[in-house]
């Protein structure tokens, strides 16, 4: 049942955000008490079968496993070619329609009045008593408002005061990473950098930038999203520790910023300085949805990105020959590592109406996800759509950010930051080269990579 909005913010003016994450806690313990017993199916990783071996009813693309085993490229092809809006009636987050082509995909994203994006973006049931309310899962109007206030953060000319920074620290960075001798590039190089960039989009203070990754991490690594087991005590307890440390650093600069006629470009002093959003504090689960948004929407697409990029050229040397002979292909190859990477896997709808896609009829009320990681690999519109190629001519004609009212607010930032980054890499280093197999995250909704092991080459 949805409680309506009056409702709930009355409610949550009462009861603190501590108090609603612990009873969404207890609540979420109790709940897996329960189906642990009743013998509820999860995902557990075990070899998957070729696609061809599969009945066509059988082929369930929420497994997390199937990216970490490296089948999901062949299952999608299937699927495009037999079934491009399939029906999935028995997953362990209950049935679903996949939406698989590059077309549907943007037919589905585009149209809001039919699809909704309430009340979750992911494949699984939104946790119970924790009314998060993050605007990428509302609708219009509501969504529009919500959207309005906080996107002066990544306007065209905030980007532009930032690329300065932005620069600095990636340079910094870049200059003590060790020469030829592995390490880890995910959690030196693609981690560090994406949290130091949102802690200067929250005016976080640095040296605490680690949090923003934990938090990040755990509430993408909620059961709900990834499918398999997963430690929602840690989640919770992290909740808790993102809700008191985001309000304690605002109430922190509203008190600094009072009588401040001339607010900084940061994501809190925007909030505080618009009329609709001033009093987001006594919101507690609107104001640590959006805060949490920016954080999860800001971390793991980029950061991925950065190590996507790197294995991409890898797996693909040719194209990191071509890029040294022509580093003016930097902004086409980020497009192109964004399609190819497709950080965040799907987002899901719900029809608010029956209707026909591509010949289905889909119910009201059904669940459909759309498979951007699918799309981007669509045969009819990318040419060896599974190979990166950096100079591909309709790179941009990628999925990964999404359509319509909830297209990717961070893209131009997500896209700067990947510029920035090789056009400091390439003079500073010969060869960035893999060394042994990279390590997967356990999910079907982050496209992530946790460890990629690398040696660098400096230049001669
Ligand atoms: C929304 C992907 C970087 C903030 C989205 C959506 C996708 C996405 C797929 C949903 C689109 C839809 O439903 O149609 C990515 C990718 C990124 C990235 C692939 C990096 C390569 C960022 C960054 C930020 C950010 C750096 C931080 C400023 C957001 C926000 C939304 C969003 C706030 C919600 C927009 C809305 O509902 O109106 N992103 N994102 N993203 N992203 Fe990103």
């Amino acid at each position: 049942m949805k409680i309506p909005d009056a409702i709930t913010t009355k409610t949550q003016a009462v009861i603190s955000a501590d108090r609603m994450i612990q009873g969404a806690h207890l609540y979420d313990w109790l709940r897996r008490q329960v189906t642990r017993t009743n013998g509820k199916k999860m995902f557990t990783e075990a070899p998957l079968p070729p696609v061809e071996d599969l009945d066509l009813l059988d082929i369930d693309v929420s497994n997390p496993f199937l990216y970490r085993q490296g089948l999901w490229e062949s299952y999608f092809a299937r699927l495009r070619k037999e079934a491009p809006v399939h029906y999935q009636a028995s997953s362990p987050f209950g049935p679903f329609w996949s939406v698989t082509r590059h077309a549907d995909i943007i037919a589905v994203d585009k149209n809001h009045e039919v699809f909704s994006a309430e009340p979750i973006i992911v494949i699984g049931a939104p946790p119970r008593f924790m009314d998060i309310a993050m605007f990428i899962a509302m609708d219009p109007p509501k969504h529009d408002r919500q959207r309005q206030a906080v996107q002066g953060v990544v306007a065209p000319k905030n980007l532009r005061e930032m690329e300065g920074l932005i620069r600095e620290r990636t340079r910094e960075v870049l200059d003590s990473l060790p020469v030829d001798e592995p390490f880890d590039w995910v959690k030196t190089v693609s981690i560090d950098l994406t949290s130091r960039m949102l802690a200067t989009l929250l005016d976080f203070p640095l040296e605490q930038r680690h949090k923003l990754v934990q938090w990040s991490d755990l509430g993408a690594s909620m059961e709900q999203a990834n499918g398999g087991p997963s430690d929602n005590d840690e989640v919770f307890r992290g909740m808790l520790d993102a809700a008191r440390s985001l309000s304690a650093h605002w109430r922190d600069k509203a008190a600094r910023g009072a009588g401040d006629d001339t607010p900084g470009f940061d994501l809190i002093s925007m909030l505080q300085a618009n009329e609709d959003t001033r009093d987001l504090i006594n919101r507690p689960m609107e104001f640590l949805g959006n805060l949490l948004l920016l954080i999860i929407g800001g971390n793991d697409t980029t950061r991925n990105s950065m190590s996507g990029g790197v294995l991409a050229l890898n797996r693909f040397p040719d194209q990191f020959d071509k890029l040294k002979a022509n580093p003016d292909l930097i902004p086409n190859m980020v497009s192109e590592i964004i399609r190819w990477q497709t950080p965040l896997a799907y987002m899901r709808r719900i029809a608010k109406k029956d209707t026909i896609l591509n010949g289905q009829f889909i119910r009201k009320g059904d669940k459909l996800v759309m498979w951007y990681a699918s799309g981007n690999r669509d045969e009819t519109v990318f040419d060896r759509a599974d190979e990166l190629i950096i100079d591909r001519s309709n790179a941009r004609n990628h999925v990964s950010f999404g359509f319509g009212v909830h297209r990717c607010m961070g893209n131009r930032l997500a896209e700067l930051q990947l510029r920035i980054l090789w056009e400091e890499l390439l003079p500073r280093f010969e060869n960035i080269e893999v060394v042994g197999e990279p390590e997967y995250v356990q999910s079907n909704f982050v496209r992530g990579i946790s460890k990629l092991m690398v040696r660098l080459t400096p230049k001669p």
